[in-house]
């Protein structure tokens, strides 16, 4: 096995975010260089690659690299699928024919990845990495920001954090609908995708930091009641959420790539005219090695 690529990086947040250079994704990526792409993720939660120049099938092969993936749920109100591969997750504004959506319950449903969130964490197998490739970005906004919850925490006052060192939280991904305005989750809605139970404090994998497990899908604290459980959830979303902990990162342009640990890190889109101009973006998601824990 060779010494791979050598890997550039530029910081844009320290410990946080970094635009890197000098991977050739126009073919297939070795292994050498994979370790060190997974070891960028671990020194920062949020790696940029610019235009890249992969399609859908090296998308989806060279993500593989990192691990088993998600596939993408043919329900969700997505309707008939734009997409030809059950492993990418539509995040942009286009409906099956390729012409800017105007369904309403679509864009509803679009609106959810306006809300501060972590990918799958509605999953009881929590995902460790997405890998977001822009097909087409429009003119202007539709940045996406990442906030860093291992920042959040650490910021916690040392009261609160003993108060939630052992809390449960369930996840539930109607829950995170709702809050954007999708109508309540008809009975098959809400048996294909149950709530799922995670730790709110973790220790991140790669840094060995602890972290603030949430996200808009964020319903409950397991054993509290429901109000109490809503007041911290809210208190928290807000507290990690402040514009200290969180960043832009912009589209430029086709082919640019960002890979982000859903482990550690809250994500949402901003607003573009999203009736007007196209954003095409795709999405493949990794689930975490539990082994690696
Ligand atoms: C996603 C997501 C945000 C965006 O694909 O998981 O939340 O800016 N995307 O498209
Ligand atoms: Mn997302």
């Amino acid at each position: 096995m060779g010494a791979g690529m050598e890997l550039k990086f530029s910081t844009l947040a320290p410990e946080f975010i970094a635009e890197v250079s000098g991977v050739d994704f126009s073919r297939p990526v070795d292994r050498a260089t994979v370790g060190k792409i997974v070891a960028a993720m671990d020194r920062y939660a949020v790696c940029v690659y610019r235009a890249t120049a992969l399609d859908d099938a090296s998308h989806i092969a060279f993500s593989r690299l990192l691990g088993r993936l998600e596939v993408a749920p043919a329900l969700f109100g997505k309707g008939n699928r734009r997409l030809g591969h059950a492993e990418l997750f539509d995040a942009g504004n286009l409906d099956a024919g390729g012409n800017i959506l105007v369904d309403a319950r679509r864009r509803l449903y679009n609106k959810g990845n306006a809300l501060w969130h972590t990918d799958s964490s509605f999953n009881p197998q929590r995902s460790a990495y997405s890998l977001l490739l822009a097909h087409e970005v429009p003119p202007a906004g539709g940045d996406t920001e990442f906030a860093d919850m291992r920042a959040a925490y650490a910021a916690l006052p040392a009261a609160l954090k003993e108060e939630i060192e052992d809390l449960v939280v369930e996840h539930w991904l109607w829950h995170s609908r709702m809050l954007a305005g999708y109508p309540q989750p008809t009975a098959e809605e809400r048996l294909a995708k149950p709530p799922a139970r995670h730790k709110l404090v973790q220790i991140h994998p790669g840094s060995g930091r602890k972290t603030l497990y949430l996200a808009a899908h964020a319903a409950n604290v397991v054993g509290w009641p429901a109000a109490r459980g809503r007041q911290l959830l809210d208190t928290l979303m807000e507290f990690a959420t402040q514009p200290q902990f969180y960043r832009a990162v912009a589209w430029r342009q086709r082919g640019d790539l960002v890979i982000w640990d859903n482990r550690c890190t809250m994500h949402r889109a901003t607003p573009f005219e999203d009736t007007v101009h196209r954003r095409d973006m795709r999405r493949t998601t990794v689930y975490e090695d539990v082994a690696r824990v």
